[in-house]
């Protein structure tokens, strides 16, 4: 029996990969500091794990309702409403295992074959391996260094086709951490105001910001019936491993959501969700904390790695990746990401990861003790 055609169109997360290659080595004694996963290195705040114990306790430990627990969707809806300046409810609200099937369900319900997706590259590789899997076609949208990875206004206006049927943004970004700035967001809302398209706007990370806060397409006067917002807990909260996200949308495109939630999970873990809950109405101050935290370590570690040989790095104004430029040292990014892997002991990935604009770059996630960063630092400069 073979595997569908299709099943040649999906691809994958290269970071996943990457730590099992680390950690094969490290069963072999080898000590290997990991940069290379996308998660905060924090212990998910205390009163979030009492909330989940408490439910468990209580008893929801059954199916709920396919879209969430009213009460979740209905606080995710005023967080939205506060945060973004939107006129959401409940019934605009998708509560899904993570922020991924907010890329998945969306692509699924919305997409043609031969409909065209503009989307970040670099960028979250689920974005092209999506595009593909659903047999829509990928138009990878440069992302430029210089600019601190912002996008190319020109560019956009000559790619927008009769055919684009979404436009993937995401704002602070990974791998770049790139944030898209306000007069740039409005410019883009623009050009896509009158066109038949819907913009996927991935806000996983609106929480972990250094300077400018990001802005949602979604506050744009008129845009609301246009985007999807796909955010969740993972990152703001240390959940990663809780599985839970939500993405908040027009209503129409949240039946669909729920049509491909019922026929694939069914719901979102039901005690989970009460642990969201406690997340967005409790106490936020371990996120400022968290969020403190990074900032002290992008400062340390961009600096750092501005001064080894050969590479070179914009400080990125939210998410926690340093995204080094390394076409100094001459080595191409896939053979060097292997090599401080193999011989430093520094799991990081290469830019080509994350797309074929990533070809020079390096990403390391800095959601890594302050003293461990330090040793990468040191164990790349000896390997260079
Ligand atoms: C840009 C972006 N979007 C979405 C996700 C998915 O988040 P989740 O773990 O909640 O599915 C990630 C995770 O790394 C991400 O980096």
């Amino acid at each position: 029996m073979k595997l569908a055609e299709r099943m040649h169109r999906i691809g994958t997360e290269t970071a996943f990969e990457v730590l099992v290659r680390a950690r094969a080595l490290e069963a072999q004694g080898r000590r290997i500091i990991h940069l290379e996963i996308g998660e905060p290195d924090f212990a998910t705040p205390a009163h979030i794990v009492e909330a989940a114990k408490q439910a468990l306790e209580e008893g929801w430990t059954h199916y709920g309702p396919t879209l969430g627990f009213p009460e979740l969707r209905e606080a995710v809806a005023a967080y939205v409403r506060r945060t973004r300046g939107v006129e959401v409810g409940a019934q605009n609200v998708a509560i899904v295992p993570g922020g991924k099937p907010i890329i998945f369900f969306p692509m699924l319900a919305l997409l043609e074959p031969g409909d065209e997706v503009i989307y970040p590259n670099p960028g979250f590789p689920i974005y092209e391996s999506m595009i593909r899997y659903v047999g829509a076609e990928p138009v990878p949208m440069p992302l430029i260094e210089e600019h601190g990875f912002a996008i190319d206004l020109d560019w956009l206006r000559d790619h927008l086709s009769e055919r684009t049927r979404l436009l993937i943004l995401n704002s602070p970004q990974n791998p770049t951490g790139g944030v898209i700035p306000p007069e740039q967001v409005r410019a883009i809302a623009e050009m896509v105001r009158e066109r038949d398209l819907m913009v996927l706007s991935d806000e996983i990370y609106s929480r972990i910001h250094y300077g400018q806060p990001p802005f949602s397409i979604a506050s744009v006067p008129g845009l609301l019936e246009k985007t999807i917002i796909l955010d969740g807990f993972s990152k703001t909260y240390a959940m990663t491993g809780w599985r839970i996200g939500y993405g908040v949308m027009p209503e129409w495109l949240v039946e669909a959501v729920g049509k491909l939630m019922v026929n694939s999970n069914s719901c979102t873990a039901s005690f989970t969700q009460r642990a969201g809950l406690a997340a967005l109405q409790g106490p936020q101050d371990a996120v400022e904390a968290m969020v403190a935290e990074f900032r002290r370590r992008r400062q340390a570690f961009c600096d750092g790695l501005n001064r080894l040989p050969g590479f070179r790095c914009a400080r990125p104004g939210g998410a926690f990746y340093a995204f080094p430029n390394m076409r100094g040292t001459g080595v191409d990014s896939r053979a060097l990401a292997d090599r401080l892997l193999t011989e430093a002991g520094v799991a990081c990935l290469s830019g080509t990861a994350f797309g074929a604009y990533g070809e020079g770059y390096l990403r390391f996630s800095y959601a890594n003790s302050y003293e461990n960063l330090m040793e990468a630092l040191e164990r790349i400069a000896r390997s260079l």
